[in-house]
């Protein structure tokens, strides 16, 4: 063959995942993994995101590029998504999923906590869609897929986390709009309960009460979040955004007491 007619192998689709030693986010970069992406990894937490990118690179053969960052530290949120795009070619899915919970009364709330989760959640959203900006542009199907919560709808002592939450929807969709014309889509998705770390450290009475009002009658898994994850990435999903999905089990409907906890 003439070697000028040779064309390159087109690399796999990459996503770039936060928060990837948590729950949902390993959850996500295995689903993605089953499906032939490659792989940009991230967490505050060294080890155990060291621990997550080998496990995955050694089930699936995936090529998995692993670096430690803090959402609030820029310069560690920008080498990390460098690394990504030097090593694994590009960039073409962002999930913004790392994020914390600290949940107090308003009479009992510090305002350095306050200030810590809106700086992590949403700051930290902000500081990564930034820093991946310009790789997504290359992409041309470019992807920014969010976590929100459905507890941005409100939820009790929950003030400064659904504030972090609801940002994040306002300003997927403001980026909506702006992206739209790079072919970039961004969207939001708004898990219910989900069995992770952060959702166990809740009390336990509160957690009884909150797996009574799924009406699907099942806590959610973050396979369960990962599937939509992978709609939303989907180089063809491109008439979807600005939008935010519930993955809630129905939580999200009414008071979403379940009939069979309701007497006749
Ligand atoms: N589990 C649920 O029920 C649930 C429900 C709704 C929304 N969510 C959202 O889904 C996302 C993932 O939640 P999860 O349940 O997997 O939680 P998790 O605690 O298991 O994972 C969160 C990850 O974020 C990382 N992280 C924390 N602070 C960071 C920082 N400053 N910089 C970089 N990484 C940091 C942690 O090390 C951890 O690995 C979060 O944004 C959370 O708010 C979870």
């Amino acid at each position: 063959m003439n070697p000028d007619h040779q064309q390159s192998t087109p690399r796999a689709r990459v996503a770039f995942i936060t928060g990837a030693a948590g729950g949902i986010g390993r959850g996500i970069a295995e689903h993605l993994a089953e499906l032939g992406y490659s792989l940009g990894l991230s967490d505050i937490s060294e080890d155990a995101l060291q621990t997550v990118a080998n496990d995955i690179a050694d089930a699936t053969g995936v090529a998995v590029s692993a670096r430690a960052a803090d959402l609030a530290d820029r310069q560690s949120v920008q080498a990390a998504v460098d690394a990504t795009v030097a090593d694994l070619g590009g960039l073409d899915v962002l999930v913004n999923c790392a994020g914390i919970l600290k949940d107090a009364r308003i009479e009992k709330m510090d305002p350095a906590v306050f200030r810590q989760v809106i700086e992590v959640n949403l700051i930290g959203m902000l500081t990564t869609t930034a820093a991946a900006l310009p790789a997504l542009r290359c992409s041309g199907s470019g992807r920014i897929i969010s976590l929100t919560s459905r507890a941005w709808l409100g939820n009790f002592g929950s003030t400064n986390y659904a504030a972090s939450k609801g940002g994040i929807a306002g300003v997927s969709r403001s980026l909506s709009l702006s992206l739209a014309p790079d072919g970039i889509t961004v969207n939001c998705i708004a898990p219910g309960f989900i069995e992770t770390p952060m959702s166990n450290s809740m009390p336990a009475h509160i957690l009884d009460r909150v797996r009574h009002s799924i009406p699907v009658g099942r806590v959610g898994r973050p396979i369960d979040v990962a599937r939509a994850v992978a709609f939303l990435g989907d180089a063809n999903a491109g008439y979807v955004t600005g939008q935010s999905i519930p993955v809630c089990g129905g939580r999200s409907i009414s008071g979403s007491i379940r009939k069979d906890t309701v007497s006749a």
